[in-house]
């Protein structure tokens, strides 16, 4: 059946991809509430969120693995609202070599939503004779059991249905995601509920969906009536927006119950990625992914070489003293230098980085072509809940919670460089700060 899949990759977050923004000497900043939509910073300076390294690989390489192995597959579309970026180019056309499939980004006019954006190309979506498609969020990791829910949607809704991604949470987690009510016999969603403020249900959506081409008449059934209210608004405020239509609220709330929409629940891993912490949960989820998929990215213990401890990714371009030991957790890219005695544990070394003789960096993120001094301490806690709890796998998501920055892992921006023999605590730095000394529970502008 020829298939195709969407991902969706969203837009910049404010600040996002515009370059060097520190360095202006502004001190550090108290532990107060950041503006909404910079949960990715200082990161998402340097490379749209969708590309930030997971694992050792750009997140959004693990979705194009997934699709790329349904057979079928026939293309892959990136759907966001990025301006064209050159970084962008470069990894799809690697990535189409790699896998060796048509790979392309479609770029919306304006944010339109997780149902605007596949409603509007809906045409190209479609090119090729596409029987079926999936959508995935960019912002997520899972093991995506595709085929499963292929499978699945052929046994249910006569092959008409529409299958929603589901896993199971805890009560409160829950209320932070699309909750869905199923019939327990045929998996029937009866409810679907967003973000709701009481409990509705355990099972919650992972943003993974399998479609007909016939979801277009329900996102263009809320398209109608939304164009209908927009021309009613235009002529009496004289004033135009665009239309945003979303899956989640406008078009699976008014599926649910009508024999169409269908949940697949998975036990495999799931989690998302909203924050840079976040990033380093995920990275230990693919890391022990590897060991079945990719035993080749899995840094061995060798004669000569570092201690490995636990799951470990280096890139081959990496130099690593034979007296480091590393892990588990962590992922060291590109470039990256790491010296005699150096200990790394739960962390992500962004390339061009360099760890200098004796530093230990623990729950942290360095970003790009930043610089740690010997014998420093760059240290964040980490953001695990309680490992009793089954449900631990999908709350990832402490350190702006609420918006507010809670003590967690600390991230250093690109081109930051930490003096020797400081310690940094739980700290946010800004790209291209030079530090001058200790800091702890601090944002560095
Ligand atoms: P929050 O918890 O509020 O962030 O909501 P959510 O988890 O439901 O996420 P949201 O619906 O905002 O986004 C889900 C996925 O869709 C993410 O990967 C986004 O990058 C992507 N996305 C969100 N809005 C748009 C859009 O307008 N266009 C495109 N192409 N992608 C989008």
């Amino acid at each position: 059946m020829p298939l195709k899949a969407v991902i969706l990759i969203g837009g910049p977050q404010k600040g996002e991809c515009r370059g060097a923004a520190g360095g202006q000497g502004l001190g550090p900043a108290p532990l107060t509430a950041l503006p909404a939509g910079t949960r990715f910073r200082p990161l998402s300076f340097e490379v749209p969120k969708p590309l930030f390294p997971v694992a050792g690989v750009p997140m959004v390489q693990h979705h194009i693995e997934a699709c790329a192995r349904v057979p079928g597959m026939k293309e892959i579309l990136l759907l966001g609202f990025y301006q064209p970026h050159e970084a962008l180019s470069r990894f799809l056309v690697a990535a189409q070599q790699e896998f060796r499939i048509p790979i392309r980004y479609l770029q919306e006019y304006a944010a339109l939503g997780t149902a605007g954006g596949i409603y509007h190309f809906r045409d190209q979506i479609l090119s090729g004779g596409a029987e079926a498609f999936f959508v995935l969020n960019a912002d997520v990791c899972s093991e995506f059991p595709l085929q499963e829910m292929l499978e699945f949607g052929q046994q249910h809704g006569d092959a008409h249905g529409f299958v929603i991604l589901g896993t199971t949470a805890n009560r409160t987690q829950a209320l932070n995601y699309g909750c869905i009510v199923a019939n327990a016999d045929t998996q029937e969603v009866q409810h679907y509920v967003e973000k709701p403020s009481t409990f509705v249900s355990e099972v919650i959506n992972c943003g993974v969906y399998l479609f007909t081409p016939a979801i277009f008449q329900h996102i263009g059934e809320v398209f109608q009536r939304q164009q209908q209210e927009l021309a009613l608004e235009e002529s009496s405020n004289g004033w135009q927006r665009a239309e945003v239509i979303r899956l989640e609220q406008d078009v699976f709330t008014a599926l649910a119950g009508r024999g169409k929409l269908y949940v697949y629940k998975t036990d495999g891993f799931w989690s998302q990625i909203k924050s840079a912490g976040s990033a380093i949960y995920a990275s230990r989820l693919y890391l022990n992914q590897y060991s079945k998929t990719h035993p080749e990215r899995l840094a061995q213990n060798k004669p000569g070489g570092p201690v490995i401890r636990g799951n470990v990714y280096i890139h081959p371009t990496a130099s690593i003293d034979s007296t480091a030991v590393l892990g588990p957790n962590v992922s060291i890219g590109e470039g990256v230098t790491v010296g005699a005695g150096v200990r790394v544990r739960e962390s992500i070394v962004l390339h061009g980085a360099a760890l200098h003789d004796h530093t230990c960096v623990l729950n942290t993120i360095v970003g790009w072509d930043s610089t740690i001094g010997r014998w420093a301490r760059v240290e964040g806690t980490p953001s695990d809940p309680n490992p009793n709890d089954p449900y631990a796998k999908i709350d990832s998501e402490s350190l702006f919670r609420d918006g507010r920055l809670t003590p967690s892992i600390t991230i250093l921006g690109c081109s930051v460089t930490i003096p020797a023999e400081v310690v940094i605590l739980n700290s946010i730095v800004l790209p291209h700060k030079e530090l001058s000394r200790s800091c702890k529970n601090q944002i560095i502008l």
